[in-house]
């Protein structure tokens, strides 16, 4: 017996194998039963001839339930009618579990119900698409960074200090000090690459953010590198080469996960560095050209905005040199002018909202202490960043990609719940 898995059967054309599978679906006849087999590394459909095998493997493959598991045995045969290529011309079926009242049937069901049911929604093929791109884009993270010198860094979730401000932390207890839930590893980031150069982080990231908006998630998980003697622009550079990379992995590796989710194509295709720059300056101008009348200098921009500002683009745009107003403390200011940072939101084609945000650092003492009095921020437990300005300061920069929002983009997902495993909503902690 060659027991083998649903991603391996083009080795085995015209051979008999064994697959562990669960049943996703199912179409019978009187004479003939088609089985659709998924096995977690893929689906295929199993066909079952009544003429061909035993009466009681017949039976029970008319029989046998949704999501039920079993051992199917059957020859590997090419059909280029199927997205795999490749059917099982079943000889025996052998029941490991006969699933009862399997809740989530071919019919549609609501978002809720699904949310509900999430433990067993992963199964279907749509969601096994989008969890099969957020893999293949957390491996080609892993693949840039290390081919580009950076080391990875894990900086702590436990936390004593908010890099973004102080209205969306998660407290908790630390025995008997306060504590807060990671809400962006930046600052640890940077000590980081004070000692080894260019660096970069992958973790979960927590916002107490009472949004709820197709962009926001509760826990998300963030790529963050930061490189020592990296200047605004050397920070962009790195930007977009890392974003084409990943673009470029998932077309080059995910086809069949790319046409399950129906995503046109065409729009990643030409995803490849240098990506466009307008200031926030031009922004502003560019929107009351298109008739956002109300927005003003100094405004934050909404996810209108954004989809507005993206559609003059067929690629990721960098947004430069926002309002030092609208930023966190620790942004470098433009040397020609102090009120506006170095600082650059990234973008996404298509609606999908800023996937990235970086920045240069401020690198001088004074300037950092101020800055940190300014935004109320407690000087003890900002401390030891301070420091890192006393000890040999340098300019350097750093950004954080948030995954959900760009594997929503990438698989041309609408909400970014369904990019995440088990997400974290605004009134959702189940299951
Ligand atoms: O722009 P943000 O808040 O930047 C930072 O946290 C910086 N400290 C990163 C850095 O420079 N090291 O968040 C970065 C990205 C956003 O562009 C977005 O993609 C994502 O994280 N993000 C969220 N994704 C899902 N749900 C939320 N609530 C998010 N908030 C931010
Ligand atoms: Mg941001």
């Amino acid at each position: 017996m060659t027991k083998t898995t649903i991603s391996e059967v083009h080795k085995f054309v015209g051979n008999e194998v064994t697959i562990g599978a669960w049943l996703a679906n199912k179409r019978s006849s009187g004479k003939i039963a088609f089985l659709q087999l998924r096995d977690g590394t893929g689906f295929i459909q199993g066909v079952v001839v009544k003429s061909e095998v035993p009466e009681d493997v017949f039976q029970t493959a008319k029989s046998i339930t949704q999501e039920s598991s079993m051992y199917v045995t059957g020859v590997v045969q090419k059909d280029d009618r199927s997205p795999l290529g490749y059917e099982l011309l079943v000889k025996n079926v052998e029941v490991i579990h006969q699933a009862v009242d399997y809740p989530i049937t071919p019919k549609e069901h609501g978002t809720e119900f699904l949310m509900d049911n999430r433990h067993l929604w992963l199964r279907s093929r749509r969601q096994h698409a989008i969890m099969k791109i957020r893999n293949e884009i957390i491996r080609g993270t892993y693949e840039f960074f290390n081919n580009n010198g950076f080391v990875k860094v894990d900086p702590p979730i436990l936390t004593g200090s908010a890099p973004e401000g102080t209205t969306e932390l998660f407290a908790t207890k630390y025995f008997d000090e306060n504590a807060y839930l990671s809400q962006s590893g930046q600052l640890y980031m940077e000590a980081a690459a004070m000692a080894l150069g260019k660096v970069f982080s992958f973790g979960p990231t927590f916002r107490a953010e009472k949004s709820k908006t197709r962009r926001h998630l509760i826990e998300f998980w963030m790529i963050e590198p930061e490189m020592a003697f990296y200047e605004f622009e050397d920070n962009l550079k790195v930007q977009e080469e890392y974003v084409s990379h990943i673009v470029q992995s998932v077309l080059a590796n995910c086809k069949l996960e790319l046409k399950t989710l129906g995503r046109d194509i065409s729009k990643l295709g030409n995803i490849k560095a240098p990506f466009p720059r307008i200031t926030y300056d031009e922004a502003i101008n560019l929107l009351h050209e298109k008739g956002f009348d109300d927005i003003q200098w100094g405004d934050d921009f909404g996810a209108p905005h954004e989809t507005a500002i993206a559609e003059s683009f067929d690629k990721p745009v960098f947004i430069t040199h926002y309002p030092t107003s609208l930023k966190p403390f620790y942004m470098q200011p433009d040397p020609n002018r102090n009120d506006v940072v170095l600082c650059a939101d990234l973008i996404a084609p298509e609606g999908y909202g800023e996937i990235i945000g970086g920045s240069e650092r401020i690198h001088d003492y004074n300037l950092l202490n101020q800055r940190i009095e300014e935004h109320n921020l407690d000087p003890a437990a900002y401390k030891w960043y301070l420091e890192l300005r006393k000890y040999g300061s340098v300019p350097h920069s750093g950004f954080g990609l948030g995954l959900e929002r760009t594997v929503a983009w990438i698989s041309g997902v609408e909400h970014v719940r369904e990019t995440i495993p088990f997400p974290r909503l605004l009134n959702r902690l189940y299951p």
